[in-house]
């Protein structure tokens, strides 16, 4: 896929949420085309990051921009549409539909901004349309290892693979930026290890810059060619995994927190 490297930039991103200070004075350029690592203690504040670039929260001060453009005052749907889609911590998926019907939605959001008025297409296009959305929405699937289950209903998944449901979808919306969310969250390492190798897949099929938050740090050391680390809304540390790894500021973040261990 054409992919030119995207430019996903952070100036003194500042969050509020009242008194809480959710994000504090981040400054981020991310790399382009690479897969990067989001980390930080539980309410470092890494989701509300996520909620930010997409648009889900406006910034109290600072700026977004993309290729140089500011985007922070952009709705989530304009966002998705310049090429940044995520996953969510606690999944979104339509539950009662099938897996099909899941990526469909997507796949139909995605080309009906780029296609004619449907009064335009004949009855028989449309049908053709309609076969390729299907074709294309089964191609994602089976990139995620479901497309045998494509008509079962998306609740009837196990965890698991319900994350990786929710991978395809973001998928179909052909992100040149993919935000992950904890998508080994609840899984096994087993589980855990299978999902990296995916992750590295879809970004090196879709030359996709990643930006990936996880508790698992065996995934997260593995798969970030850089990582950012976050702490009480502050970025506290950037680097190699190995940089981080011994970096003191991020030892201390995590001393005794359970969950830097991979849980
Ligand atoms: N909508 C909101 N309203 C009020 N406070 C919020 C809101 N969203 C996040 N916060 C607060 O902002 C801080 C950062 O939360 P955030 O969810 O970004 O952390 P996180 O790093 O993703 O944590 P976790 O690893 O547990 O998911 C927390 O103190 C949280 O309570
Ligand atoms: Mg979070």
């Amino acid at each position: 896929m054409d992919n030119p490297e995207p430019r996903l930039t952070l100036d003194a991103v500042t969050k509020k949420f009242g008194g809480v200070v959710a994000c504090e004075d981040i400054s981020i350029q991310f790399p382009s085309n690479k897969i990067a690592g989001l980390i930080g203690p539980n309410g470092a504040g890494k989701t509300t990051l996520f909620n930010l670039i997409t648009g889900v929260y406006k910034v109290s001060s600072g700026s977004i921009q993309l290729d140089g453009v500011d985007i922070k005052n952009l709705k989530p749907n304009q966002i998705v549409e310049l090429g940044i889609t995520r996953t969510f911590q606690n999944n979104r998926l339509f539950k009662n539909l099938s897996l099909m019907e899941n990526v469909l939605i997507a796949i139909d959001k995605h080309s009906s901004r780029l296609g004619l008025p449907s009064y335009l297409v004949s009855t028989k296009a449309v049908r053709v349309l309609e076969q390729e959305s299907k074709d294309a929405a089964v191609e994602y699937l089976r990139l995620v290892g479901l497309a045998e289950h494509k008509d079962k209903r998306a609740d009837s998944l196990p965890y698991g693979l319900q994350r990786r449901l929710e991978i395809a979808r973001a998928l179909a919306l052909q992100p040149r930026i993919l935000l992950l969310d904890e998508p080994a969250a609840g899984m096994n390492p087993e589980e855990s290890r299978v999902l990296a190798e995916l992750i590295y897949e879809i970004q090196q099929r879709f030359n996709l810059t990643v930006l990936l938050i996880e508790h698992h740090m065996d995934l997260v050391m593995k798969l970030c060619e850089y990582i950012y680390v976050m702490n009480f809304g502050r970025l506290i540390a950037e680097g190699t995994p190995a940089e981080v790894q011994s970096n003191q500021l991020v030892l201390e973040a995590y001393l005794g927190k359970k969950d830097y261990a991979s849980n």
